[in-house]
């Protein structure tokens, strides 16, 4: 103990901070209004990517059309746990590897990510898009507290830099909250340069070779619950904060700015992260305690200093760019409080895809619905949102027992196959995305791993990595050999019906293979276990004792 004083004195006048937000003059046009336009930047370099990754997809799927359909993926929350699947899905998705789905990723134009699909997102980003392969070795992921292990001097160097860097921030004048030291801590983990220099709206972010990326946090007054029926889903994008519900953006360099005073660098790709998953500032407060040094004790009692924050410990605390700038509740305070994006139940990031106008959506469901398992539940809040939110159209799915019952799960689904059947919805049907549904299932590894389990082994990394592959790709292409074609027909499904073209006898089959096709589940026994094709009651095929990973999966922080 003794030892860590004399090291923390030394380190003290040394660290150097750019986590503090810096002042500048305001631009002028800081906020735009708009229920449905999207951001004339981000138009233009949708527009600036090249359509032959996407007709080279629809090549090798023997599929044959001119078309190039707007594609959107979405990564759902679940801690490492979705981190880790997902990055085996994007592996799978990329050009760079030989994986019967590889080029899906540079053919879509959106991919969203929030919270552990977030921490994904924000790495791969802030990497710039390394492959997963070589990505999957910068990070640290152990626990938060002991980055460092043994070396208690990096570890205690690690805390003074945190501790100043918050301090900076605050001494510039903004509100701290629990996800400011979260936040800092999980960037060691997961970004260069400990995510220092790292912000959202850096321009390197961009690459026209792949997605354009979005984040999303929801909007929550103090001591308030919300639902998927009344939140305010905010999204942030590498030009701007802001959310289609309430119909306000403000450009994210300045983000952090509010009533006439501007600042940039306050769009940390570290606190946006943390935003997005700030449900584990809970976990903060409970490793906290006992293994933190005194400084940073006394920076978590500071913030509890305040009784609004002791109450709302999974708030991040933000200026409010849209104070005054509207009638809505979200204008009527001047901080902006942003909440996990899944506390509404609506655990995989759609709501912004919505409004992008996507022929189809691909969504990695990673959520622990039962046994950390998925069963649709974030789809179905998804689809109920509608009901309050009619600007988000989303097809019909059905409830959790059928999801199970007819493996809508366990294998690839798509809904809203045929748009007539959407009418009772809408007048505007073929407005309504195709919608592809993955859910985390095992092959090759356990994956239901605690969404508390904040510590993985290179070799259980790489189980979750690989099995997330397998979830994507049908088990590398075992389980079916043309599941691209597949992929090709659902992708070039909306503007077929448009423009009134039939579809092909092999695109037939693969609809009466892979679409949901309306039916409900009533009754009788619904398994636990799962094989190549779904969910069953014995437990011949995958069992704790024939795939890897069974025994290493509870919390662990
Ligand atoms: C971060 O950026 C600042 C200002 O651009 C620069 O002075 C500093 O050296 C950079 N720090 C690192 C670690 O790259
Ligand atoms: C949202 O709805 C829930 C359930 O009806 C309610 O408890 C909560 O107060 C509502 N929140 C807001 C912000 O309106
Ligand atoms: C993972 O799922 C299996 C059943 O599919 C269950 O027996 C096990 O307890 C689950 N593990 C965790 C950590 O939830
Ligand atoms: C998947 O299949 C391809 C081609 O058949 C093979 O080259 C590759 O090694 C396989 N990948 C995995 C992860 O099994
Ligand atoms: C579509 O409509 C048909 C005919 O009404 C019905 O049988 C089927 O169940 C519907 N499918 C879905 C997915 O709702
Ligand atoms: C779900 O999958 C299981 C296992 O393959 C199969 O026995 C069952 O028939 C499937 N259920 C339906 C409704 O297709």
């Amino acid at each position: 103990m003794l030892q860590l004083f004399f090291v923390i004195l030394l380190f003290c006048t040394f660290a150097i901070s750019n986590y503090t937000p810096i002042k500048t003059t305001c631009p002028s046009n800081l906020i735009r209004s708009s229920k449905s336009q999207l951001n004339d930047k981000e138009v233009s370099f949708i527009n600036s990517r090249s359509k032959s990754h996407v007709s080279n997809f629809l090549k090798r799927a023997k599929i044959s059309t001119n078309y190039t359909p707007n594609i959107g993926l979405s990564f759902s929350g679940g801690g490492y746990r979705s981190s880790l699947v997902s990055a085996g899905i994007v592996e799978a998705l990329d050009e760079r590897s030989d994986s019967i789905l590889s080029g899906l990723l540079q053919s879509s134009n959106y991919i969203a990510g929030l919270s552990g699909g977030a921490w994904f997102l924000t790495s791969f980003v802030s990497y710039q898009y390394e492959s997963i392969t070589t990505l999957k070795n910068k990070w640290h992921i152990k626990s938060l507290i002991d980055y460092y292990g043994d070396d208690i001097i990096e570890q205690a160097k690690l805390w003074i830099d945190v501790d100043k860097e918050i301090q900076g921030k605050k001494d510039a004048g903004f509100t701290i909250s629990i996800t400011d030291l979260y936040g800092r801590l999980l960037s060691y983990v997961l970004l260069p340069n400990n995510g220092l220099n790292n912000t959202w709206s850096n321009e390197n972010n961009l690459n026209p070779e792949f997605p354009f990326p979005i984040l999303v946090a929801d909007g929550r007054a103090p001591n308030s619950i919300i639902i998927n029926s009344n939140s305010t889903v905010f999204e942030f994008t590498p030009f701007e904060f802001g959310s289609y519900d309430i119909g306000k953006f403000i450009d994210i360099k300045y983000l952090g700015s509010e009533s006439g005073t501007c600042f940039t660098n306050f769009d940390n790709n570290g606190f946006l992260m943390g935003t997005s998953s700030s449900l584990f500032n809970e976990v903060m407060l409970k490793i906290g305690t006992s293994e933190l040094p005194s400084f940073l004790k006394d920076l978590i009692n500071n913030i509890l200093v305040n009784p609004f924050e002791k109450l709302n410990i999974d708030v991040a605390t933000y200026p409010n760019p849209f104070y005054k700038e509207g009638s809505d509740s979200i204008s009527s305070s001047s901080e902006l409080y942003l909440v996990d994006g899944g506390e509404d139940g609506e655990n995989l990031p759609i709501e912004p895809l919505m409004k992008r106008n996507l022929d189809i959506l691909f969504t990695f469901d990673n959520s622990n619905d039962w046994l950390n398992w998925p069963d649709g539940s974030s789809l179905i809040k998804t689809y109920e949102r509608q009901f309050t939110h009619p600007e988000y159209l989303f097809p019909y799915v059905p409830d959790t027992n059928t999801f199970k019952y007819f493996n809508l799960s366990s294998k690839p689904t798509f809904f809203g196959c045929d748009a007539k059947n959407l009418t009772s919805l809408t007048s505007d049907i073929y407005s309504v995305p195709l919608v592809v549904y993955f859910g985390n299932r095992p092959f090759s590894y356990w994956t239901n791993t605690s969404t508390y389990k904040l510590k993985y082994t290179d070799s259980e990394r790489d189980g979750m990595i690989l099995n997330g592959y397998n979830i994507a790709t049908r088990l590398n292409g075992t389980l079916d050999k043309e599941f691209n074609t597949c992929i090709g027909c659902a992708m070039i499904r909306r503007n077929q019906e448009r423009n009134g073209e039939k579809q092909s006898d092999q695109c037939k089959k693969c609809f009466e293979k892979y679409c949901w096709n309306g039916e409900i589940y009533k009754q009788g026994k619904i398994g636990e276990n799962f094989n190549n094709e779904g969910i069953i009651t014995n437990t011949n095929d995958y069992n704790s004792e024939s795939i890897p990973g069974f025994n290493s999966g509870g919390p662990d922080i």
